[in-house]
């Protein structure tokens, strides 16, 4: 199976003026990690978190980018920029993006093609509403967003993309996925990757799971045989359950 990848998702959390700290002790919480350990923050604690994370083992990521190189698009940041900071991923269709900010297949598409196209580590959200789990539409909905999600990407390239997924019942709400759920989609969600490209490239891609994982589900859910590692939303904002999850990832 892929690398094991733990990365944090901050959302629209913490300061600057906080963040060096923070990822200094989440560095230090997750010391002889086996796994990847990688904290995505909001733009403006990019610079702060690259410094924390200065000498350890934790990488950084941003929560979004845009598709374009550069030029007049008032509020967006370009992969050239994140580059620069030192910033190593994106969160890419996260489901917050694609229900406030009008997010689509089509632009999540571009996205995955710019971070990897300027070698930024794509980690790519998909997941179902639970109106849509209830009308047993998931896989078929997921292979949708899947499908757009690497259209026009090469094997070679799909390798580099982490895909997380997310269930939108399953975030912030408490309501994790069972491990047996979780598992199922990230299962198909491996068979579609087999299929678009072969299986060695579906053995290579990291698969994680998101939504209320935790210091005390973490276990059940990274045992299972196609869950990769997580993308942690609430949990990620305290260093003691962040570490107990990247201690589970083993
Ligand atoms: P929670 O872990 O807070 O449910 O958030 C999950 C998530 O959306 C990570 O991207």
């Amino acid at each position: 199976m892929g690398k094991y990848i733990i990365a944090g998702n901050w959302k629209m959390n913490k300061l600057p003026s906080e963040t060096c700290a923070f990822v200094k002790e989440v560095a230090e919480a997750t010391r002889g990690a086996q796994c990847e350990v990688v904290c995505c923050t909001p733009y403006v604690c990019l610079s702060e978190a690259v410094k924390g994370a200065e000498g350890t083992h934790v990488a950084i990521g941003a929560e979004n980018l845009h598709f374009e190189d550069k030029g007049a698009f008032t509020g967006e940041v370009s992969a050239d920029m994140l580059l620069d900071l030192g910033v190593k991923y994106v969160i890419i269709g996260h489901s917050e993006r694609r229900q406030y900010f009008a997010e689509t297949d089509e632009t999540v598409n571009l996205k995955i093609k710019k971070a990897l196209e300027k070698g930024l580590i794509p980690i790519v959200c998909v997941g179902e509403s639970l109106e849509q789990r209830e009308a047993g539409i998931t896989t078929d909905l997921i292979a949708i967003q899947i499908k757009k999600a690497f259209a026009g990407i090469n094997a070679a390239d799909a390798k580099n993309v982490v895909i997380a997924y997310e269930p939108i019942w399953a975030i912030g709400t408490g309501k994790t996925a069972t491990a047996e759920q979780a598992e199922e989609v990230c299962a198909a969600i491996r068979s579609m990757l087999a299929s678009l490209y072969g299986g060695e490239t579906a053995e290579a891609v990291t698969v994680q799971y998101g939504g209320s994982m935790n210091a005390s589900n973490a276990a059940e859910l990274l045992a299972k045989p196609n869950i990769d590692g997580g993308l942690i939303g609430g949990a990620s904002l305290k260093s003691a359950d962040f570490a107990k999850i990247v201690e589970a990832a083993k």
